[in-house]
């Protein structure tokens, strides 16, 4: 509606008032308090507007108040008791704002909140414990700032979460069991940090996520446990990451349930003959766009439900003759863009063909 001002004493006549939506407006200030008189809210949706400041006491006594939106404004900082009080809120939307700092109590009287969204922010640090009393944390969304590094033990107060999503953000590490304690988790995202390594013990049992993404990380290798804790995985995307050239034999041993597994674009060179042998129920395995100069005979061997395989652009000179002799359900085979040696070495894999 394109409103820029409110009058101070806009709401004093409907104390009764419930929802109070103020969404895609050009507000850039709100008068003092002007929330007030509404005892009986349980939603404030101030989202889309040009917010800057937010007065400490604008939502002070609010203590019904359910859901708060904040997104899609301008503020950089928020005063640390700006929630307190807030005690039965399950909704906080902080969302594409420029906020730099949040300080580490400023969550702590929201014991109820489920959502909280602070994506597309300008955050670089988590102070530590600033999660600690969010117990009925379904979702967190971190992605999209400029975090650095976390605080050991951050996360773990969050039992009951479902979401957490950290990618695109400036992280190089990740302390020791950082994402333990989880084991409702459904998703859950890293992506596009440079990442320069990963700890032993990373991961806590996680058995709800079926789908897991790991590109664009600076990460040259991986500790060998680090999935064995997810064990739910069906599709695992570890790929697009220019500088990883070793994978630990036993990456993928505790994977019983993983149907597509893609390796393409990172800049790998050899593979260990079991890397893949307990990936029994692989049916898609993607490896093109690599460095690959010659796979172990027995590399594929356990893999009898593949059914698509992606050797593309790699610098493969021939292959074993017997290489695929036991994936009786491939379907598709690429082999294009190697440097094929026609001589006799590739003569029983040519037979095979
Ligand atoms: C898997 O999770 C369990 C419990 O969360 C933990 O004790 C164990 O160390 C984890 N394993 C790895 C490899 O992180
Ligand atoms: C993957 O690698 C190929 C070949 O090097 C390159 O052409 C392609 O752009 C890469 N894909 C992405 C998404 O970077």
């Amino acid at each position: 509606s394109h409103l820029h001002t409110i009058h101070p004493l806009a709401f004093r006549a409907a104390p009764q008032l419930k929802s109070v939506m103020l969404t895609d407006n050009d507000l850039s200030t709100l008068p003092v308090r002007v929330f007030s008189p509404l005892t009986m809210v349980e939603e404030i949706y101030l989202d889309g507007n040009q917010l800057e400041i937010i007065g400490p006491d604008m939502f002070e006594g609010l203590s019904g108040l359910l859901v708060l939106g904040l997104s899609r404004n301008k503020i950089r900082n928020l005063p640390s008791d700006m929630f307190d009080g807030l005690t039965n809120l399950f909704l906080l939307n902080l969302g594409r704002n420029n906020i730099k700092k949040l300080a580490p109590t400023m969550f702590h009287s929201l014991t109820k909140l489920k959502r909280l969204r602070i994506y597309h922010n300008e955050l670089e640090v988590l102070e530590a414990g600033i999660f600690d009393r969010l117990v009925n944390l379904e979702a967190l969304n971190l992605q999209h700032n400029q975090i650095k590094t976390i605080p050991p033990r951050v996360f773990w107060s969050l039992g009951n979460l479902r979401e957490l999503t950290m990618s695109s953000n400036r992280l190089e590490g990740v302390p020791h069991k950082s994402f333990y304690n989880m084991p409702k988790l459904k998703k859950f995202t890293i992506y596009s940090n440079p990442l320069l390594s990963l700890p032993e013990e990373l991961m806590g049992h996680m058995p709800y996520i079926t789908q897991f993404y790991l590109y664009d990380t600076h990460l040259t290798t991986v500790p060998g446990n680090l999935f064995a804790n997810m064990s739910g995985l069906q599709d695992l995307s570890f790929h697009l990451n220019d500088w990883l050239r070793y994978l630990p034999p036993d990456l993928f041993c505790c994977l019983p349930n993983l149907k597509k597994l893609s390796l393409r674009n990172n800049s790998l060179q050899d593979l260990h003959p079991n890397l893949f042998s307990m990936l029994t129920t692989l049916e898609t395995l993607y490896l093109h766009n690599n460095k690959l100069k010659t796979l172990p005979d027995s590399i594929f061997q356990k893999l009898t439900l593949l059914v698509t395989i992606d050797l593309k652009n790699n610098n493969l000179n021939t292959l074993p003759g017997d290489i695929f002799l036991s994936n009786t359900a491939l379907k598709a085979l690429t082999l294009s863009g190697n440097p094929w040696d026609c001589s006799c070495t590739i003569r029983g894999f040519a037979r095979w063909i």
